[in-house]
């Protein structure tokens, strides 16, 4: 590869400029560089991925990758994953290394670590399934105690999985994708509890605790809680025949009220699957639901539940995509760093979620 130079932004540079010299630099890197993103990215991020996903979809798609760096657009704990997955000698970076999830914050590792113990102290086999949504510390710990990892697309067949080799199942950081899981399988409410996490993990309520078999951390995403009934009504009365599909991040009321529920690819599908002249409002991240009504304008309307972006997903911008692309033609690049004490743990979790729904 021969050394770039990187042309500094000027001011006045338009965004066509930046994806052209995004283009070209590409053209440059060849096959050594493959540009994996997230559904929720902006259309001037997406028009530069490879490969696109759920989180599922891409922690699946690390696998076949052969290219020498991956640069991830999407929030750190993804660009995490796929680093854990990445083979030895391959390198991931993510253009904005504070695109942070606000769920995955939720769930400090050593508060985790805290709560799992106090649990097992009981002597009961509790086992914790983490969303994917975590720190790769969390995964770590949830490897440690024998869990595994879940995402939106198989919260099912994972809790399930749980279920199976536990007497209790730990669920996080997600409260509303747990309930929405648990409604799916058919756990009863009063076999359900909502943990206590306050005093560092010493607040949990054992008694409460030991009669559930569902514990659930207290978190949710601030961006699909904004969903309610009142906006679902409101779409019911102006769009008669509407469908609106949600993602299950939404409250339980939400997910129960909407037509479908699902990850963001099965919010693709829906769209997809729609009659010509329906209808379709989605509750979900705002630059999925105006990409997909741009797509499909013509044929049907899709509208959002309310306008809700995640601004972390945001920080990712194409200027820092190409700022990402410079750093790794010129070698000064940072790649993600996955600490070693780590990784053994953190792939079990999510090496069990890959195996179980391979
Ligand atoms: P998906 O796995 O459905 O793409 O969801 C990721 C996410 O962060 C939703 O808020
Ligand atoms: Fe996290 Fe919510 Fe943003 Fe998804 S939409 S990345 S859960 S903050």
């Amino acid at each position: 590869m021969t050394l770039h130079r990187p042309t500094p932004a000027s001011s006045g540079e338009t965004p066509q400029d930046v994806a052209r010299r995004i283009d070209a630099l590409r053209g440059q890197l060849g096959d050594d560089v493959l540009v994996m993103g997230h559904h929720y990215q902006h259309d001037s991020v997406i028009r530069h991925t490879d490969l696109r996903g759920d989180s599922l979809e891409l922690a699946r798609k690390v696998d076949a990758i052969s290219a020498k760096h991956i640069v991830f657009c999407g929030v750190y704990f993804m660009a995490e994953s796929a680093a854990l997955l990445a083979r030895d000698g391959q390198s991931v970076h993510i253009p904005e290394s504070d695109a942070n999830c606000v769920m995955s914050q939720m769930a400090p590792a050593q508060r985790v670590d805290a709560v799992l113990r106090n649990l097992s102290g009981t002597g009961r086999n509790v086992i914790p399934l983490a969303y994917v949504n975590t720190s790769l510390a969390v995964k770590a710990v949830v490897g440690r105690h024998g869990g595994a990892v879940c995402t939106s697309a198989n919260a099912k067949t994972m809790l399930t999985w749980a279920r199976e080799r536990a007497d209790a199942v730990v669920f996080l950081p997600d409260k509303n994708l747990a309930r929405n899981t648990a409604d799916l399988l058919g756990i009863a409410e009063d076999r359900r509890h909502i943990l206590d996490i306050r005093d560092g993990g010493a607040a949990v309520d054992m008694d409460a605790a030991s009669g559930a078999e569902l514990l659930m951390w207290p978190g949710c995403c601030a961006i699909h809680a904004r969903f309610n009934l009142r906006q679902m009504e409101r779409m019911r009365d102006e769009h008669p025949g509407c469908r609106i599909a949600v993602h299950p991040e939404c409250s339980p009321e939400v997910v129960r009220a909407a037509d479908a529920a699902g990850s963001t690819s099965f919010l693709i599908r829906y769209a997809e699957e729609q009659k010509p002249g329906t209808t379709l409002v989605i509750g979900t991240e705002i630059n999925l639901v105006e990409r997909l009504a741009a797509q499909h304008a013509g044929r049907i309307t899709v509208l959002p539940l309310l306008e809700s972006g995640c601004s972390h997903m945001a920080r990712v911008t194409a200027p820092k995509l190409l700022a990402t692309l410079e750093s790794i033609a010129s070698g000064t690049a940072s790649p993600v760093a996955i600490p070693l004490d780590l990784q053994d743990d953190a792939h079990a979790a999510l090496q069990r979620m890959l195996e179980a729904c391979a």
